[in-house]
């Protein structure tokens, strides 16, 4: 486990990779390791790149990371400052195209998955990440895999890409040991393995879904295997012994670098940084070239349960 490093030659000129070299490395990313491109493939425009050092935002938008989501092809969190529709139409165009250019370079790099994933959001994150001031289940500098409190995934991966747009500082990065090692030496004892749903939450959840109200209770549109994901996700970051100790790995990710890696698998934590363009896709289980590592497999293993 650890860190798999693409070289530029690695990367034919706009051509795909051969289909072994893509199975590689989609098995890797399964496996928990971090792929990472010293230079990015991704085509960012310099002028665009300052022009996102240089976005001053007001001090209501001050302390969030600005979304943006493909599927209604808009930007979130952006108040920018003196809210210039032309500053805001650029941002909008630049977090656009890095979404498509992302999604055209995975469409070959990761050929064995066909494109069967969801595009989520993407983000923009000027903020110093070290000395944030945020509510605890919300730290990124604590160790954690991810699970979306509002976006239930019903056994898709989440996959991140990443580009360090800092002119001249890393983001740095710590890990752990992923999912098939964490699971079974700190969960059965102090996270009730993925309970069945009742009747009863089954009923409310269908009568609020028939309602129109689905939308508005996320945690009832959770299956045993999202509710696990996300009780995991608040155990690590709660878990005092869990932070303090344990292996840890740590990447300094440097300027001009992309990386990418299946965030529900590996325990993660930024410790600092600023400037960071990423793009989720939650990618369908079917899709896995190695499902017995995923999150859901280790899982449905241990529990001789079906969780989705
Ligand atoms: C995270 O997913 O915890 C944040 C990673 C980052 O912003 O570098
Ligand atoms: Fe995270």
């Amino acid at each position: 486990m650890g860190m798999v490093t693409i070289p530029q030659e690695a990367l034919p000129d706009g051509g795909p990779p051969s289909p072994e070299q893509a199975h590689r490395w989609c098995q890797q990313l399964e496996e928990g390791n971090i792929l990472f491109f010293p230079k990015t493939p991704i085509a960012l425009p310099d002028e665009d790149v300052r022009f996102l050092l240089t976005l001053e935002q007001t001090s209501s938008g001050l302390h969030k990371n600005l979304a943006y989501k493909p599927a209604i092809d808009r930007v979130s969190g952006a108040d920018v400052k003196g809210a210039d529709s032309a500053a805001s139409e650029r941002l909008h165009r630049i977090l656009r195209d890095y979404s498509q250019n992302v999604t055209e370079f995975l469409k070959n790099f990761l050929m064995p998955y066909q494109s069967r994933w969801q595009l989520d959001y993407g983000s923009f994150r000027p903020q110093e990440e070290q000395g944030r001031d945020l509510p605890l289940r919300r730290r990124n500098d604590l160790m954690h895999t991810d699970a979306f409190p509002t976006r239930p995934t019903h056994g898709a991966r989440i996959l991140r890409f990443f580009n360090n747009l800092h002119p001249t500082k890393t983001r740095d990065w710590i890990t752990g040991e992923p999912f098939r090692a964490l699971v079974p030496q700190f969960a059965p004892q102090q996270i009730a393995l993925p309970r069945e749903q009742s009747t009863l939450t089954r009923w409310t959840a269908k009568a609020a879904c028939g309602m129109g109200l689905g939308r508005a209770i996320p945690e009832l549109k959770r299956s045993p295997y999202d509710d696990f994901m996300m009780r995991l996700h608040n155990f690590l970051k709660e878990n005092e012994d869990y932070q303090a100790q344990g292996k840890r790995e740590a990447w300094f990710l440097p300027p001009g670098s992309s990386w990418m890696v299946y965030t529900d698998m590996v325990p993660h934590a930024v410790l600092a940084g600023q400037y960071a363009l990423e793009q989720t896709y939650l990618v369908a289980p079917e899709a896995m070239v190695a499902p017995e590592h995923s999150p859901l497999g280790v899982l449905q293993a241990l529990t001789g349960k079906k969780l989705v």
